[in-house]
């Protein structure tokens, strides 16, 4: 008898910490201008808070690299990261999105937005007639996605919420700096609104060979999603010309933004030394010189984040493990610590901090943290 009740306490236990609620998606019915690369309606998923945080929204922008000429674009628009003919319905999330309180203590409660990434230029582009790619019709939206957005939000109930917080990693990482006063904007001023960017601090780096890869790519991408709509104007002021789609980089816009915002990033971001760096290895199956290469990078990026250590205000995490989006998983959000603290455990001093003040913890270089 006594084994039978341990029995069931177990499953009981089991199930209420690994049942979790799923998100349901929205698309949004009337979307006008506002389109996925093939004229399909944005969306997002919905998963309702509760509790004392009822009334407190996490707003995440999902990822997914770019589409850097009309031919990808065209390429892109017949899969989920540019249509929304094929969402599932259902969707659940980890790490910081997780409403599992044992691997999201502070947040586990909060309603959900995850915002699905289907424009191919970081929410960011607006090119007003749709463009003929061999006989098929391409839309460049991503801000007036992100707009008609916000606008169905504020049409259902954001203007009561108490608190929000816009997230998102990798692309989405880029749009939470580069959207982060847009979305504060367009929020009742009562809103205690916060950012947290996930692997979206993207440098620009020359590659193996010393090609500005990088560089070339966030040109291309500026020009053909025409994003100048969703530029800071003080950024624009001082990055004119061919410079201006530096206002898109987050190395480059970081000191022009307003918003409190916390910097999630891997110093050895695997999406960037593949892509970027164009690195042909995995530590620790490098030569020495490409563990050279490596830590070149290290080194710059170290460079690049000064802006971000030197704020007084800002929060950062900034690892050195060979990640990539580690909000969206326990290992990434619990387990890897710097300085004896989690990721969760860092962003929640930052962010309930009592003090204004800054809260950040920066990893010393590979392979010197073991709990990757
Ligand atoms: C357009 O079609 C031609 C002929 O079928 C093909 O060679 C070309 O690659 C296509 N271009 C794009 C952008 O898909
Ligand atoms: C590019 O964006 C600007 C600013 O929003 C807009 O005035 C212009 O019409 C856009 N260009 C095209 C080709 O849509
Ligand atoms: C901007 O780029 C174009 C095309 O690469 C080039 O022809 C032009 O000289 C550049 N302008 C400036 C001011 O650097
Ligand atoms: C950061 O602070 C250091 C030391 O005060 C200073 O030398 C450096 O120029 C600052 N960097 C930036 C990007 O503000």
């Amino acid at each position: 008898m006594a084994s039978y009740t341990s029995l069931a306490v177990f499953l009981l236990t089991l199930f209420t910490f690994t049942a979790s609620k799923e998100a349901n998606l929205i698309l949004l019915d009337d979307p006008g201008e506002a389109v996925c690369l093939d004229g399909s309606p944005p969306g997002f998923y919905y998963r309702e808070g509760s509790g004392s945080d009822a009334t407190k929204i996490i707003i995440h922008l999902e990822g997914g690299g770019v589409c850097v000429d009309e031919e990808d674009c065209l390429g892109r628009s017949k899969t989920d990261l540019g249509s929304s003919k094929n969402w599932k319905q259902m969707a659940d999330f980890g790490g910081f999105l997780s409403d599992i309180k044992l691997f999201n203590e502070k947040f586990y409660d909060w309603n959900i937005v995850f915002v699905k990434y289907c424009d191919g230029g970081l929410y960011s582009g607006y090119v007003s007639q749709p463009v003929d790619v061999n006989g098929t019709s391409i839309y460049f939206r991503g801000n007036t996605i992100l707009k008609a957005i916000m606008q169905y939000l504020r049409d259902n109930g954001i203007k009561e919420a108490s608190d929000v917080i816009l997230t998102g990693c990798s692309a989405g990482g880029i749009a939470t700096y580069i959207h982060a006063d847009y979305v504060r904007s367009v929020l009742p001023s009562s809103v205690n609104y916060r950012a947290m960017s996930d692997a979206g601090y993207f440098i620009e780096v020359l590659n193996v060979n010393g090609e500005p890869i990088a560089k070339e790519r966030g040109q291309k991408v500026y020009k053909l999603h025409n994003m100048s709509i969703s530029l800071d104007e003080d950024c624009a002021k001082d990055y004119t010309g061919n410079d201006t789609y530096k206002c898109t980089a987050p190395q480059y816009l970081y000191p022009y933004i307003k918003t409190p915002i916390f910097s999630f990033n891997s110093q050895y971001d695997t999406w960037q030394i593949e892509n970027n760096l164009q690195l042909d290895c995995d530590p620790p199956h490098c030569t020495p010189e490409q563990m050279e290469k490596l830590q070149e990078f290290f080194k710059e990026f170290q460079a690049a984040e000064t802006n971000i250590i030197n704020s007084t205000t800002n929060g950062a995490f900034l690892d050195s493990c060979f990640a990539h989006c580690q909000s969206l998983d326990s290992h990434g959000w619990n387990r890897v610590k710097v300085g004896g603290q989690s990721a969760a455990e860092t962003f929640a001093n930052w962010y309930f901090g009592e003090s204004e003040g800054s809260v950040k913890e920066v990893d010393c270089p590979y392979p010197c943290n073991k709990s990757c």
